[in-house]
């Protein structure tokens, strides 16, 4: 309802201002993205710090993200890291790609952030192919109809312990409607149906209101 949607952005807006939420280089990302036509889909203020805590407490040095829009969840994610991290995110657009690397350029985060424009799931099958260290923190948030097989490849490149967040995942409340034709919220149908049937995670997901409408996330902690 429009009512209860105006009170949710109302209280985004005093928690990003109580909050310190936003500073100027997340600002002009977000500016940055909205001149160059990119939709104003990503994660909220809130969400992104959220995000941003949770890698720092989990301790992750090398953060996969699949889905990099114009890097404002980058930006988060990679302020999580130390000095000797590394961020791998996957986009397809290659328009998208070129905003978000100037945005995290402006961030002063370019160092740490390395760029594979493609198809995520080519460039997750030639990460899996080039030997490196398991991620310790996943993010989720790129073509919903495509999690389920998203999801699989982030286990494949996990190890006992790592974190795997997925966006997205209430869809406005759609997740229980079985008879959807909506390729994403079907998509997220099967990744929940997924994750509890996978013993070798600890999993959960909370629905999420604010200026991002409502929604909600997952996270699962690979236990073996
Ligand atoms: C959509 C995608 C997102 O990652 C998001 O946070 C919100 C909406 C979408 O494709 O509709
Ligand atoms: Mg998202």
């Amino acid at each position: 309802m429009k009512a209860d949607e105006d009170k949710w952005r109302a209280v985004d807006e005093f928690l990003n201002d109580s909050l310190s939420l936003h500073d100027s280089a997340l600002e002009s990302a977000l500016v940055a993205s909205a001149a160059a036509g990119l939709p104003s889909i990503q994660v909220s203020p809130a969400q992104g710090r959220f995000l941003q805590i949770l890698a720092r407490v989990h301790g992750s040095r090398r953060i996969l993200e699949i889905g990099t829009l114009g890097g404002y969840s980058t930006i988060w994610l990679a302020r999580a890291l130390p000095s000797n991290g590394r961020l791998i995110t996957l986009e397809l657009n290659e328009h998208y790609a070129k905003v978000a690397a100037s945005n995290v350029a402006r961030a002063n985060l370019a160092n740490l952030v390395d760029f594979r424009i493609a198809p995520a799931l080519e460039s997750l099958a030639k990460l899996a192919g080039e030997n490196l260290d398991p991620f310790d923190f996943i993010f989720i948030d790129a073509d919903k109809a495509n999690t389920p097989s998203y999801f699989e490849w982030a286990l494949k490149l996990s190890r006992t312990g790592s974190l795997i967040v997925v966006d997205n995942v209430i869809r406005n409340g759609a997740l229980t409607d079985i008879e959807s034709t909506d390729a994403a919220v079907q998509g997220m149908r099967r990744f929940i149906k997924m994750a509890g049937a996978e013993p070798r995670i600890s999993a959960t997901a909370l629905q999420t209101v604010g200026s991002k409408g409502y929604d909600g996330f997952a996270v699962a902690l690979v236990t073996g």
